[in-house]
Parts: structure tokens; C-alpha cells; sequence
């Protein structure tokens, strides 16, 4: 089984790629509805959150866990992996999705994280929009100016957007706050346009033709939930450890920690399907084993 992580409706974007082009495997997804949303609250906070729900679907069987959600992937991903994972949950693993964003902005593998000439995008801007606390984390411009140290990263923060869109606002609410967004990042750059954009966080495609209609025409918008399915295919190649125990008929489970018949009513509008999520029982103990230091590190398995 692999577990599906965000703090609400986003990681759905990555999981629709991931049965796409995984359809034999089986897949737990959990959305952490009632923390919702991540991208304000404090590093300390998303950490144990995140681990909280790691720690959920790891007892629900699932061998390998993607983090579907930039923030999360940005400030906890690396602690979880450096200082509870292997104690916690030996043969386990937890993915995030910066890596597979980061190679497929930079064509270049992540193992690779000094500047290799030529470069495919040297001169370009690159514009990242993203949550708060992803924004703050500095992820995406270190990690791309590592690779790539030409390219000009501006980044745009959206702290009211994960938010609305989890609450089901509608496009006209919706429009209008992207357009702020995006005339923000726009002003930002003084006239210039950027090459390419990031939505750095994966509630954004829920709503990508919102941004695609407030972005000029000529700017190229990067495929998240594209790159962790190519990337995951290839990972899992690699790890064919984690595909032990999968179940002979590929399963779906949704899972959240809000209440599901409003989770189940709300899901109908962003994929154009109902999900039928099931609860997860909110007072079982969520930890299992003893709080992590918090250290938070821009790399390292993001
Ligand atoms: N979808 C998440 C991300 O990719 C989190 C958004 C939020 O909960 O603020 O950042």
C-alpha cells in the first residue's frame, strides 16, 4: 500500500497522477482536513501534524508514504526522515514532492546539486507560487540557484488560497484573489515576465486555469503532480522493496481527519467526481513515538 499525504483536498492532484500512471498499485490517501490549512502555521506545528498523519498510515499498512504537500515537504519532510523514520518505522520511507519539482524546473537529478554547464534554462525566471511558510522556507530559490545559479527565482506567496479553495469558495472569489496574486508577483518583477512558474503548492492546480488566465500567454507552467508521477515510477523501479504486500486488486482508500460526509460532499467539486472519504478515529493516540527535535533544513530528500 502507499499513503497519500496533505493537509486536504491538494494532495488529490498528485494522487489522480500517481493512479494515472500507477493504476495496479494501491493507494491510502489522507487528508488532514481538520488541521487545514498548513501554509500559516508554525514550523513546530506543521511538523508534528505531519508526522502525526505519516504515523497513521504507516499503521495502516502503507510501506512508503509521499508527502503530497509542499509545505509540509519543505519544513517537516527532512526531520522526519533524519530523526524519527528509521526508529519510528525501520523499512519504512517517506517521499516529498520538491525533488521531483526541482529536477523537472532545472533538468537536472537532485543528486547533482552544483551547477553543470550548459544549462538548459540559464537565463530564465522562474516564479514560484506558493504558501506562506513554503515561501519562507526558501526551498525553491536555494535549491534551484544551487543547480542553476543564473536563474532569477521571485517567488509569490497565496497565504489566503489553500484555505478558500479547501473551503469550496467559488471562482469568482477565486479569480479575483489570483489576480492579486499574480498582478503582485508581476509588480514585483518590475515589467518583466517570468519563463515559467511553479505552483509551489498543490491546491494551485485545482485551480490552474485560474492562473493560467491571470499569467500572460507566453509564460510556461510547470506540471507538479506530472513530475512525482514520472519521478515515483522511477523511485519505485528502483525499490521494488516497497511493493511487497500489495494487494492482487488495486484498492482506493481516502481517508480524513475532518468530517467525511462534508469532505465527501465538498471532493465533488475539484476533480468532477464525488470521493467517498472515510473518517479516521480522531481521538486514537497519535503518536507512537517520542517528539522530534525540530531542525529545519532546506535539503536533504525533499
Ligand atoms: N497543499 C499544501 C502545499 O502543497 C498545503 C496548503 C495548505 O494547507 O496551506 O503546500
Amino acid at each position: 500500500m502507499i499513503g497519500v499525504f496533505d493537509s486536504g483536498f491538494g494532495g488529490l492532484t498528485i494522487h489522480e497522477a500517481l493512479l494515472q500512471r500507477l493504476p495496479a498499485l494501491s493507494f491510502t490517501y489522507l487528508g488532514d482536513h481538520r488541521n487545514a490549512p498548513y501554509g500559516c502555521r508554525d514550523p513546530g506545528e506543521i511538523l508534528e501534524i505531519t508526522r502525526n498523519n505519516i504515523d497513521r498510515l504507516f499503521q495502516r499498512d502503507c510501506r512508503l508514504v509521499i508527502i503530497a504537500c509542499n509545505t509540509a515537504s519543505a519544513v517537516a519532510l527532512h526531520n522526519l526522515q533524519q530523526y524519527w523514520l528509521k526508529d519510528a518505522w525501520p523499512g519504512r520511507n517517506i517521499l516529498g514532492i520538491i525533488v521531483p519539482t526541482i529536477e523537472a524546473a532545472t533538468q537536472v537529478p537532485w543528486a547533482i546539486n552544483y551547477p553543470v554547464y550548459p544549462q538548459m534554462y540559464a537565463n530564465h525566471t522562474v516564479a514560484v507560487f506558493a504558501t506562506q511558510r513554503t515561501v519562507d522556507s526558501g526551498t525553491y530559490p536555494v535549491e534551484i540557484n544551487q543547480r542553476c545559479p543564473s536563474v532569477e527565482v521571485v517567488q509569490q506567496a497565496c497565504p489566503e488560497l489553500a484555505g478558500l479553495i479547501e473551503a469550496g469558495a467559488g471562482p469568482i472569489r477565486l479569480r479575483g484573489l489570483i489576480r492579486t496574486y499574480v498582478a503582485a508577483l508581476l509588480e514585483t518583477m518590475n515589467g518583466r515576465l517570468p519563463e515559467s512558474v511553479i505552483l509551489g503548492c498543490t491546491h494551485y492546480p485545482l485551480v490552474k486555469n485560474l492562473f493560467q488566465e491571470a499569467l500572460p500567454k507566453s509564460v510556461r507552467l510547470l506540471c507538479q503532480p506530472g513530475a512525482v508521477a514520472n519521478s515515483f515510477e522511477h523511485y519505485l523501479k528502483r525499490h521494488p522493496e516497497y511493493l511487497k504486500d500489495m494487494p492482487a486488486v488495486p484498492l482506493r482508500t481516502y481517508l480524513t481527519t475532518g468530517d467525511p460526509t462534508q469532505v465527501t460532499a465538498l471532493s465533488a467539486g475539484f476533480l468532477g467526481r464525488s470521493i467517498l472519504f472515510q473518517g479516521v478515529d480522531r481521538s486514537a493516540p497519535w503518536i507512537t513515538a517520542p517528539a522530534a527535535p525540530l531542525r529545519i533544513a532546506a535539503r536533504g530528500g525533499l
